[in-house]
């Protein structure tokens, strides 16, 4: 049986963080690892995701926290 292709199983759809701007987690994850971002806000300011109705709020707060958290310090800190 042949499956139905189905646009939403591509490999290539970039997974969208903000629905109201469009903005995608790639866009996301650059911004906050190239700008080192550390808030909602500052998010919003560089992509415009969140600007809209909030609701990815609390998506973009938890990109914040892995990427804050999977950061290693440099060697030269110590
Ligand atoms: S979904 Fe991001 S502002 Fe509405």
């Amino acid at each position: 049986m042949k499956r139905r292709f189905n646009k939403a199983m591509s490999p290539k759809r970039k997974k969208v963080v903000c629905e109201c701007l469009q903005v995608t987690e790639d866009d996301v994850i650059e911004a906050i690892r190239t700008r080192e971002l550390r808030t909602v806000e500052d998010v919003t300011r560089y992509t415009e995701a969140g600007g809209g109705c909030t609701a990815c709020h609390p998506s973009i707060k938890q990109y914040l926290a892995y990427l804050a958290s999977s950061a290693s310090p440099s060697c030269s800190d110590k």
